[in-house]
């Protein structure tokens, strides 16, 4: 079979060919391999690094996901970078980063021809009924403000040769059935990701994210830390919380927090 000449990693050379410039010469961390770009970019962010620094790595051997889980990160086959940014938003507004964010990399899949890219509420990428992308924002805040936030997005470029790992492989999926430039993913993600983000208390991609939301209509489980139930999504509010129909009839809006969506009714089916 021939050999494709798309890059599989990002290098510096790829880099300078995308112009990542959208934020006016901020630092680039490329690192081969490191155990995760948000736990790096976070010491960097406590140290005073300016807002736009990035981190990529080829590679993470400890990628965090939501409620304390793994991101599997394996070389060559994905994504994986944090991108710093200190916000003029209250600290109850954080998740509006992740919220443009998620509508960013559904842009940015599409312009490389994913098919229909979806939003898992309230920070996953799907694409054809798999998971192909996560999305981790961890911020600090100061009386009530937010200091920073770290931007961490980690997609699945291709399959990886030994396959996902067991633990995901029934939800994970690639973006693409052809290879892409990771470097050129990454640029077309910054590009989305500023416009939304130069005016993100104006909500750019609230309705965009709503149109991209998986289950809407649909019976859905709701996890909590010490509560499970069935319910039907019925939308987002404008704060970007989870409007459900419970099944007494009663709705409720569930915050971002601990909370995790299942398709179905586990239990029920
Ligand atoms: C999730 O699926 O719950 C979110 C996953 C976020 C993964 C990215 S990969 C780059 C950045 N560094 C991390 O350790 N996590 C994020």
């Amino acid at each position: 079979m021939k050999k494709s000449n798309t890059p599989r990693y990002v290098s510096r050379a790829e880099l300078k060919k995308e112009r990542l410039d959208v934020f006016k010469n901020a630092p680039v961390f490329l690192r081969w391999k490191t155990d995760s770009t948000n736990v790096r970019l976070k010491m960097l962010a406590e140290r005073g690094a300016t807002e736009g620094t990035l981190y990529i790595a080829r590679t993470q051997t400890k990628g965090r996901g939501r409620q304390g889980r793994k991101f599997f990160s394996p070389k060559g086959n994905g994504l994986y970078f944090s991108l710093l940014l200190r916000p003029n938003l209250r600290a109850e507004e954080g998740g509006l980063i992740t919220t443009a964010a998620a509508v960013a990399v559904c842009r940015a899949l599409s312009r490389f021809g994913a098919k229909n890219p979806k939003i898992k509420w309230v920070n996953d990428v799907f694409v054809e009924g798999k998971k192909v992308c996560g999305i981790l924002t961890e911020s600090h805040a100061e009386q009530g403000k937010i200091v920073y936030a770290v931007l961490g997005v980690g997609i699945n470029i291709s399959v990886p040769k030994k396959g996902f790992d067991k633990s995901i492989q029934t939800v994970a999926g690639a973006a693409f059935a052809m290879p892409v430039s990771p470097a050129a993913l990454l640029a077309a993600f910054l590009d989305e990701f500023c416009v939304l983000y130069q005016n993100i208390s104006a909500l750019p991609h609230y309705g965009e994210y709503r149109s991209r939301m998986l289950f809407v209509g649909e019976k859905v489980t709701v996890e909590t830390a010490n509560d499970r139930f069935y319910a039907t999504v019925l939308g987002i509010t404008p704060t970007f919380s989870l409007s459900v129909r419970m099944e007494n009839g009663e709705v409720c809006e569930l915050s971002q927090g601990e909370v995790s969506l299942r398709q179905g009714a586990i239990g029920k089916e």
